[in-house]
């Protein structure tokens, strides 16, 4: 038996909890051995909730249980996360997140002490919700030399984007459904105001240079001022607006990355990704360009790839740290001095 601890029950936690009670045949069979969730935490009250015996308040009761080897942080952000994650790890326990912003801040830390600790610190779900990416880049594609990755890489604005794209639909309204739906960051200014998408592409631009990108270096700009105009705009030259972000490697190793709604020709491979979908397009010397689509975010999605990170974990021990170095911010070049051509009459960059 593996016994499982989740840490907070929103959401993603709650999709955790629920798919490994409907597929627990399915893991069991991959494993050799049942998953069970032990404790789940989280500091409100689900009162006649399906899972409310295990429901605790105290970290200290998962910290110190030896029962329990794989932790699951579908916390958020890098306030408690931070913490119970460091403690998790230094229990030897692995840790499998989904959070974005505490990898893009935090992993070079924390994947020394998990490799210090024998453990691993796995984040599949972090980037591209149920789509296969982190797993891919690291292992599938190892014999490449990675020269540029691009993608949609945040499922709300991709959605808000789509409704404003082919049903004229609001800014506001369509973001009111995309936080119904559980698209939506507790706070969607995440969103909205690309610093989402920013994580997710310094997570996938260390993964694929081997350095640590800091995500305050890069360029950020969302998708707050774009207009029904400017979509009009776009169209009319055979364009489509998306959020994206990139990250290339210049010949002298320096990195240019960033985050902005860019116009693509409607035949580009990441044109058609729509609604709450993420689209990511790979670039290896040896492979040329791979594309990974699918839902970048919503319940099921992600715990499709915190699920997968948890059989990993039981299985055996994944160091990410093997590729990933803190080496400083110079190699980051400034937005500035990358050279574009716009959408005519706007400010939004052409991508080809
Ligand atoms: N708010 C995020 C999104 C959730 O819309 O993509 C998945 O990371």
């Amino acid at each position: 038996m593996v016994n499982v601890a989740v840490l907070g029950y929103g959401v993603v936690g709650s999709g955790v909890v629920e798919l490994i009670d409907n597929n627990n045949a399915i893991f069991s069979e991959k494993l050799g051995q049942p998953i069970d969730v032990k404790y789940i935490l989280d500091i409100r009250d689900f009162k006649g909730d399906k899972y409310e015996k295990k429901l605790i308040r105290d970290f200290s009761v998962i910290e110190n249980d030896p029962e329990i080897s794989v932790v699951v942080e579908t916390i958020g952000g890098i306030g408690a996360a931070y913490d119970f994650t460091k403690r998790a790890l230094t229990a030897g326990k692995n840790v499998v997140t989904s959070n974005k912003e505490l990898v893009a801040t935090h992993a070079p830390e924390l994947l020394i002490l998990a490799r210090q600790k024998g453990v691993s610190y796995l984040f599949e779900a972090s980037v591209g919700g149920g789509i296969p990416i982190i797993r891919p880049m690291f292992y599938c594609l190892a014999a490449n030399e990675i020269n540029k990755i691009v993608g949609i890489l945040n499922g709300t604005t991709n959605y808000i984007l789509t409704k404003m794209i082919y049903e004229k639909t609001p800014f506001d309204k369509a973001l009111v459904q995309a936080q119904k739906l559980g698209y939506a960051e507790a706070d969607p200014t995440a969103d909205i105001d690309g610093h989402d998408t920013c994580r997710k592409i310094c997570i996938l631009a260390a993964l694929a240079f081997g350095r640590h990108v800091y995500p305050e270096c890069v360029y950020t700009k969302g998708i707050r001022d774009i207009t029904l105009d400017d979509i009009s705009k776009a169209d009319a030259h055979g364009r489509v607006i998306k959020l994206l972000g990139s990250a290339k490697k210049l010949e002298n190793g320096d990195i240019e990355i960033f985050v902005s709604p860019c116009a693509i020709r409607k035949t580009h491979a990441l044109a058609n990704i729509e609604d709450v979908y993420n689209g990511i397009m790979v670039t290896g010397d040896a492979v040329g360009d791979v594309t990974f689509n699918g839902r970048g975010a919503g319940k099921f999605p992600t715990a499709s790839a915190v699920c997968s990170d948890v059989i990993d974990a039981a299985r055996d021990s994944i160091q990410y740290s093997i590729f990933w170095k803190d080496e400083g911010r110079d190699f980051i070049r400034s937005f500035e001095d990358i050279k574009f051509n716009y959408l005519p009459g706007t400010d939004i960059p052409v991508i080809e």
